[in-house]
């Protein structure tokens, strides 16, 4: 893995965008910030970054344009932070689609931006983790949030964090890459958090309001509907 450590940038996704020409080829590059002064989140909020608490991260590589199940690439990310965290004894939840949540609280965010060229697509896969976020500041965030510091009484390394991280990530991604989402799908169906619980959904055009029911098998979300039919929501937002 290719790494690249900035003390501070507005973005690491935006500064991925701007220099993965300059990238080796064929390898993924880790570009991680101490600070990011604009941190962008999924429909274009903002991701609180303050300085050394948290981990910005964007992993950088290609893929293939035959790649299957390209959107649930956040969701992959989703599992490896899982992992990860349930190796170091918690008990993480994913609330459909990516975000990580200890005890009902989001502790990371996934933003999975793409650009398409003729032979290839670039995958640019953020994610911010809340490690050693404090409760006067989590509490400030505009959605309940915690962090592994809250959540444990402890301080954590970041870099150790990222370490594990990465490993975990490109060993998913590698079969990610041959044989797509399936293989993670009953991982994540079990860590679905508001499973059976009833949820709403704008995704764009309309609010849907169902039961959280199960994922397809590439990793889309099936609500029950009222009158007991499904619906599958490809993207959007749930809330109880
Ligand atoms: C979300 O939950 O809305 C997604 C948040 C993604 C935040 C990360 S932090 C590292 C990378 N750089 C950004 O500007 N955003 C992502």
């Amino acid at each position: 893995m290719h790494e690249v450590h900035l003390d501070v940038v507005d973005s690491t996704n935006v500064y991925a965008k701007k220099h993965c020409k300059s990238f080796p080829p064929g390898k993924i590059t880790c570009v991680t910030a101490d600070e990011q002064t604009a941190g962008v989140g999924r429909y274009q909020r903002k991701w609180v970054s303050p300085k050394d608490v948290g981990l910005y991260a964007t992993f950088y590589f290609t893929l293939s344009l035959n790649t299957l199940h390209l959107a649930s690439l956040a969701q992959l990310m989703a599992l490896s932070l899982a992992s990860v965290l349930q190796k170091e004894g918690l008990k993480p939840e994913i609330k459909w689609p990516n975000d990580v949540r200890l005890h009902g609280k989001k502790i990371s965010g996934i933003l999975c931006e793409t650009q398409f060229h003729p032979d290839h697509v670039d995958i640019f896969l953020g994610i911010g983790i809340n490690v050693n976020l404090d409760a006067a500041s989590a509490a400030k965030i505009d959605q309940p949030a915690t962090s592994l510091f809250i959540e444990t009484k402890k301080k954590w390394d970041k870099k150790e964090v990222l370490k594990k991280l990465q490993a975990q990530f490109i060993h998913d991604l590698e079969r990610f890459k041959r044989e797509g989402f399936g293989p993670f799908h009953k991982q994540f169906d079990q860590l679905l958090a508001l499973k059976g619980e009833t949820v709403r959904c704008f995704d764009g055009k309309k609010t849907w309001v169902g039961i959280c029911h199960s994922l397809t098998e590439d990793g889309q979300l099936n609500l029950q509907l009222p009158d007991h039919t499904f619906h599958t929501l490809l993207s959007g937002d749930i809330k109880p």
